[in-house]
C-alpha cells in the first residue's frame, strides 16, 4: 500500500495533491482483508490482464475513482468487462475495496498510484476497451489550470492506450473544464467525437449524490464520449 511519502518524485506537474483522510473501520478492514487480492502494485512493465483477471475480456481503465461509487455500480452491471481503477487517495481505495467485498465483484482491480505513470508503464498500447475519467479535479484557479488531467500531451498517451473502436468517456460539472476537454479531445487526431459536441449521459454512468444535488440546483454536467480511430501506435510522441 502506498503512503503519501512512497510516491516517487517526478519533475512534471501532478494532477493531484495527496490529502490526509480519515478512514472508517470498514475501510480499514477492507484494506487489511482485500488489498492483497484486489490491489495491484505499481510496476514498470505492461500488466498481463488475462493473468490478473483469469480470463480474456474487455478492460476499462478508470482514472481517479474517488470513493468508487461509479466504479462498483458499473462493474456490477457489466460482469463481462474487467475494470482497473486508479486512485491515489487511501480512504478511496478502502471505500472501493469495501464495495468490492459487499458486492462480491471479481472484475475490479485497483492500482494506488499516479494514473499518468500507470498508463505509461503498465498499460500496453491499443489494449483498452475504454477509459473513464469522471469529475477529474477541476483546478478552478487560473494558476492551477496546468494541473488539469485532460490536456495535451496526456490525451495523446490516453488515446494511444485505447484499442481502435474503444471509447474515452469524460464527465465534469465545471463548464470551463468541459470546454477545455471538448477542445483538446476534438484536436486529438486519434479520437473522433461520438456526438455533436457534448454527449447525452451514457446510461451506464450512475448519477452520484453530489451530481444529483448539483442538478437540482441548476448546475450543469457535461459528458464527452470520444471513440478511438486509426491503428495501434506503439510510441507516444
Ligand atoms: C474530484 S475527485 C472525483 C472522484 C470520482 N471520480 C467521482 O466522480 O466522484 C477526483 C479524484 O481523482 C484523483 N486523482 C487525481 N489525479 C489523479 C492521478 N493522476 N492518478 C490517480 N488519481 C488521481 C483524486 O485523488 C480524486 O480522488
Amino acid at each position: 500500500m502506498n503512503t503519501p511519502d512512497s510516491f516517487p518524485r517526478r519533475r512534471s506537474i501532478r494532477s493531484f495533491v495527496v490529502r490526509a483522510g480519515r478512514m472508517g473501520p470498514g475501510q480499514v478492514r477492507a484494506i487489511e482483508e482485500l488489498a492483497p487480492r484486489f490491489v495491484l502494485p505499481f510496476q514498470d512493465r505492461p500488466l498481463d490482464t488475462a493473468a490478473v483477471f483469469g480470463r480474456v475480456a474487455p478492460v476499462v481503465f478508470e482514472i481517479g475513482f474517488g470513493m468508487g461509487d461509479a466504479t462498483a455500480a458499473i462493474a456490477e452491471a457489466m460482469p463481462d468487462t474487467d475494470f482497473i481503477g486508479v486512485e491515489v487517495h487511501t480512504p478511496g481505495v478502502g471505500a472501493l475495496l469495501k464495495k468490492i467485498g459487499e458486492k462480491g465483484l471479481a472484475n475490479v482491480r485497483i492500482v494506488q498510484h499516479d494514473a499518468v505513470e500507470v498508463l505509461e508503464q503498465m498499460i500496453a498500447p491499443g489494449s483498452l476497451a475504454g477509459v473513464h475519467v469522471f469529475f477529474p479535479d477541476p483546478w478552478h484557479k487560473k494558476r492551477h489550470n496546468k494541473r488539469r488531467l485532460i490536456q495535451e500531451p496526456f490525451v495523446g498517451l490516453l488515446a494511444s492506450r485505447i484499442a481502435p473502436g474503444g471509447t474515452l468517456h469524460c464527465a465534469t460539472d465545471w463548464q470551463p473544464y468541459a470546454e477545455q476537454m471538448l477542445q483538446v479531445l476534438s484536436a486529438q487526431p486519434l479520437l473522433a467525437n461520438t456526438a455533436e459536441g457534448y454527449s447525452p449521459k451514457p446510461g451506464y454512468r450512475p448519477l452520484t449524490k453530489f451530481e444529483n444535488r448539483g442538478l437540482k440546483l441548476g448546475h450543469g454536467v457535461w459528458d464527452l464520449v470520444f471513440q478511438r480511430i486509426g491503428e495501434v501506435v506503439c510510441t507516444v510522441g
